[in-house]
Order: structure tokens, then sequence, then C-alpha cells
């Protein structure tokens, strides 16, 4: 991979080192440049009429996501965030009293809060997927967890806490195997590793734009699987992605633009489609390996930089690194490492309740790389690392 001319893309690498890519990552120029120019033009003619006049460019986007995850243009609904994303298809699928829907013990905490959400309406069951010991969904009691009245596996990738990459293909052909609709949290996976919705059977996919794909914040997508969308029934209806046809009846579109809404930020939307598009320019697997090896490169020489712990659990680990200093204080090493022109960031326990109280879990310290970093920016991390002191 050409890592310096990935480097010369991208503006925000010129002044510190970034390593929170999976909060937000830096976009490169041209995601930059096609908001500004959108903006720019918007301002100066009208919201609607820029609207018609980007239209073309507008319905690129759908392919260029859908390229991404190897779908079609008409299963992908852009959206604001991963939650709206995965609360739109949650629910979207019909879940009776005395069902069950099963979660990961890595889930996402707006997920299982959208879990609790809708138990106040249907009383169905909420079970959690036991990991094994690797930390990992157990596939083996997975199967055994499975009977008749399962109405969803939604299960979350990559937590927001750990380095864990959750078998989701696995997942995703036992879920297939016994008719079991399925809804994957992609949040930060998509950008990160290779991803063909073939492979992870999925019904369901939720993604940010911000992270790993390197698009603009306030855009996200979810993808539905063309022969479950008829099964859906959108909760926020509006003439866009449907249509009032009588007093007593509406209409839904038939591709999964039945989940948007008409308003929304056209600068934005382009943005994404210019981040996926740069991203399609990629190598997916050489940018999978490379973010692997630069997390590999950190799990390794952290420990020695001081009294830290890697917390990391998960038999595959991706480009997402946590540790924590046995003195505590994650905050001030955040602040530390900021200081010294390293963004990096935090992970609290409510961001995934279930692991961190069964691992008795504080806050964390989060470092995330992206193909833009270098083993060069991880040795100057890891000298200011082992200059913190308590
Ligand atoms: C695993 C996971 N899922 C979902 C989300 C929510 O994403 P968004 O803020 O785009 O709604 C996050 C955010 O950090 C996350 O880490």
């Amino acid at each position: 991979m050409d890592i310096q001319s990935y480097r010369n893309d991208t503006p925000g690498c010129l002044d510190h080192i970034h390593f929170n890519n999976a909060g937000a990552s830096l976009p490169p120029q041209v995601v930059i440049e096609t908001v500004k120019e959108y903006l720019d033009i918007e301002a100066r003619i009208g919201g609607y009429e820029a609207m018609v006049m980007f239209q073309k460019k507008t319905q690129k986007v759908y392919h260029s996501l859908a390229r991404m995850i190897h779908a079609k243009a008409s299963e992908m609904a852009i959206l604001q965030s991963a939650t709206q994303a995965w609360y739109n298809a949650f629910y979207s699928m019909p879940i009776r009293a005395g069902q069950t829907v099963l979660c990961s013990e890595a889930e996402y905490g707006s997920n299982y809060m959208g879990l609790l959400r809708r138990k106040k309406e249907v009383d169905f069951n909420i079970k959690v997927i036991p990991s094994d010991n690797q930390g990992q969904i157990d596939l083996e009691i997975l199967e055994k967890m499975i009977s008749a009245d399962i109405a969803l596996i939604a299960i979350t990738h990559i937590p927001t806490n750990s380095g864990l990459v959750n078998p989701a293909e696995e997942v995703g052909r036992i879920a297939q195997k016994n008719g079991i609709p399925y809804l994957l949290d992609a949040c930060q996976s998509v950008g990160q590793l290779p991803l063909d919705i073939s492979k992870l059977g999925c019904d369901f996919l939720a993604a940010t734009g911000r992270k790993y794909l390197r698009a603009p914040r306030g855009t996200g997508f979810l993808y539905c699987r063309e022969e479950m969308l008829s099964r859906t029934d959108p909760l926020q209806p509006d003439n866009w992605g449907g249509q009032w046809t009588s007093l007593q009846e509406y209409t839904l579109q038939a591709g999964a633009i039945r989940f948007e809404n008409f308003e929304k930020s056209y600068a934005l939307t382009l943005g994404l489609g210019a981040a996926a598009e740069y991203h399609l320019e990629t190598d997916e697997e050489e940018r999978y390996r490379y973010i692997r090896e630069l997390a590999d490169y950190a799990r390794k020489n952290i420990p020695e930089s001081g009294s830290f712990e890697i917390m990391d659990i998960g038999k595959e680990k991706c480009g997402i690194v946590t540790f924590r200093s046995t003195n505590g204080g994650a905050k001030a090493i955040q602040q530390h490492l900021s200081d010294h022109g390293i963004a990096s960031s935090l992970t609290f326990p409510a961001g995934a309740l279930i692991d961190s109280q069964k691992r008795g879990l504080n806050d964390l310290n989060r470092v995330s790389f992206h193909y833009y970093n270098t083993k060069k920016e991880i040795d100057q991390f890891l000298e200011v690392l082992k200059n913190w002191k308590y």
C-alpha cells in the first residue's frame, strides 16, 4: 500500500497523530471538497434546486455504498448514523410477546437500549449469546439456543471497547440455516474489514460513515436484503420512503429507500459517496492486513511502555487496541497523549455494559489505527506513553 499517498490526500495527517479512527477518522481531501462544493452551490441556488442539480450524483452514492459490501443499490438506505440505521431495521420487523431476540455480549449500548425500549411495548425476551473463553460469540452455544421462538439475531461485529471481531459470517450461516432474521451492527467494521453481504448472510447491516469509512460526521447507512424488504414496515414513513394514498392507507417504496425520510443533508450524502468511492480504490485485504499489523505492533509494545495492560479479547483482533494503566487515570492518559499531539479515545462501561460487567472494566484507553497511520507514529506514541507520570 502506498501509505504516503494516502497521507498526502489527508490534510489532518499533517499536524497531529490521529489514533481515534474508531471514533471518527480523518476524511481525504476529496470528501472535504465534495461537501464544500455542494454547500456553496446550495447557498447560491437554493436547497431544492441543488438537490435536483445533483440528482445523478446522489443516485450514484447508493451504487458506491452497495459495491463496498457487494450488495445492490436498491438494498441501501442512506441515514444519519449507525444507531438510526439499527433502530430503523429493528423497529421495522415484527416481534410478538413471548418471542426472543438474541444479542451478543459485545452489544453496543444504544442497540441494547433499543431492545429495552421496545420491550416496554412488547413483552419479548432478550437473551445474550455467551462468548467463548477467547471472548467471541460461542457458536456451539448459539446453535443450542436456536428455537422456533427466535424473532431476531442482532449482534455487534466489532465492539466499542475491544479489538474483538465477532464471527459474523458463522452467525449468518446459523441464522440462514434456521430462517431467522439477522441484524448486524457493522459500525466499526465497515471500511476496516472486507465485508461481503453474501458471506455475512445478514438481512440487515447498520453502519456509520465517520469511522473507518472516512466520511463526514452525520452519515450512516442501512443495508436490507432484497428478499427481506417486503417484510419490513418502517417506523417513520413519509412521502419520500412511501406515499400517503388514502385516509386509511399509505404505500412504501419497493427498495430500502423506504427507510429514509425526505429531509437529509445532500452535502453529507455526497461526502459519504466520495468516501465510499475513495475506499473502493483501496485493496480491502491489503488495507485490513496493514491496519492489523499496526495494531499488533501496538499491542506488543504498549505493555513495555510502563504499567499498561492490553484489554482486547477475541480470536481475531482488528485495528482497535484497548489498554489500561494498572494505576488508573484513563482520562489523564488521554489528556497526556493529546498534549503531545496524539488523538486517542476512551471507552466507557456503558458502551458495552454486558462485557464490561463480565470483565469488571472501568474506563479504558483506546487507540485505533487506519491505513494512513504509520509505525513511526506508533513509536512516537509509545515514547509519549513511557513519559506518562501519575
Ligand atoms: C459498535 C458500535 N455500534 C454502534 C455505534 C453507534 O454509532 P453512531 O454513533 O453512528 O450511531 C457505535 C459508536 O461508537 C459503535 O461503536
